[in-house]
């Protein structure tokens, strides 16, 4: 019998080229899961898809606040295989203090985050529901709640704002999903080592700045891919059959 706790499954992971994204559908696939990676970027799609090697996989480019791609992602991914998981991993946003922020950068924000959450959900749902069986993990972040060294730095409130909407989805279509076998989670990181990310935190903790993040931070560093990976695992995964609707911190204590 195989000891792969995900053998058999098939994961669909947005912005899968890099980061989180990347090190989700790594782990996944690590665990026995076929997985499906969506990125817009082509070149960080080919790049995961080689990290995989024989690992059973499609990667498939798409730019998930389009309607229309997403659209055609679905039926591509559902063409290959039926759908057990989906981890809404694309968001971020444009930071910007108040009396400066421009609608654009507020409305790119909230479609970065929310717009592709609800795209992709809606066309994972029906299949889901159908076979009675899904996992659906979206990324919060800490600065739901505000995040100290972005919002007194840089001011951030579209992505905090965009980040708190993630948990509301969750708890309430873990409300409206109950009864049908799917199960909806948010997992919250904390300052993480990405590719992108990493470098910038990084630098404000080697300044001293007052609101570093490994000051802020009780574990004291940088939170790596992979435990946010591991969080999303478990979430996604049969261990977490009896939890809908919560959302797990991996923020070194904050
Ligand atoms: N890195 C952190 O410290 C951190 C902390 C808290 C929360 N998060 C959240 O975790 C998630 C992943 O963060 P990350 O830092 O790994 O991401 P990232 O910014 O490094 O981007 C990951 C991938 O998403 C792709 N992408 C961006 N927009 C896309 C779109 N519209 N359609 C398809 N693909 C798109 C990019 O090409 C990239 O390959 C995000 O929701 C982010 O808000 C990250």
């Amino acid at each position: 019998m195989s000891q792969s706790r995900l053998g058999g499954r098939t994961a669909l992971i947005t912005g899968a080229g890099l980061g989180i994204g990347r090190a989700a559908a790594l782990r996944l696939a690590e665990e026995g899961a076929a997985v499906i990676l969506a990125d817009r970027n082509e070149e960080r799609l080919r790049e995961t898809a080689a990290l995989l090697g024989d690992a059973p996989h499609l990667a498939i480019p798409c730019d998930v606040t389009s309607e229309a791609q997403v659209a055609d992602l679905f039926s591509a991914a559902l063409a290959w295989r039926p759908l057990d998981i989906l981890v809404n991993n694309v968001g971020g946003g444009r930071s910007g203090r108040i009396a400066d922020l421009s609608l654009e950068d507020w409305e790119a924000t909230m479609a970065l985050s929310l717009r592709s959450m609800f795209l992709c959900t809606r066309a994972a749902v029906p299949g889901m529901a159908a076979r009675g069986y899904g996992r659906i993990v979206c990324l919060s972040s800490g600065a739901r709640n505000g995040t100290v060294w972005n919002a007194f730095y840089t001011g951030a409130a579209p992505y905090s704002t965009a980040k708190a909407g993630v948990i509301g989805f969750v708890r309430a279509l873990a409300i409206e999903l109950g009864d049908s076998g799917i199960t909806i989670n948010a997992v919250a990181p904390g300052p993480i080592d990405t590719e992108l990310a990493g470098p910038y935190l990084r630098a404000m903790d080697e300044q001293g700045l007052e609101y570093a993040p490994s000051r802020m931070v009780p574990l004291h560093r940088l939170g790596t891919p992979r435990e946010v990976a591991d969080a999303i695992l478990f979430l996604a995964g049969d261990e977490a059959s009896y939890i809908t609707g919560t959302t797990l911190d991996v923020a070194g204590g904050r």
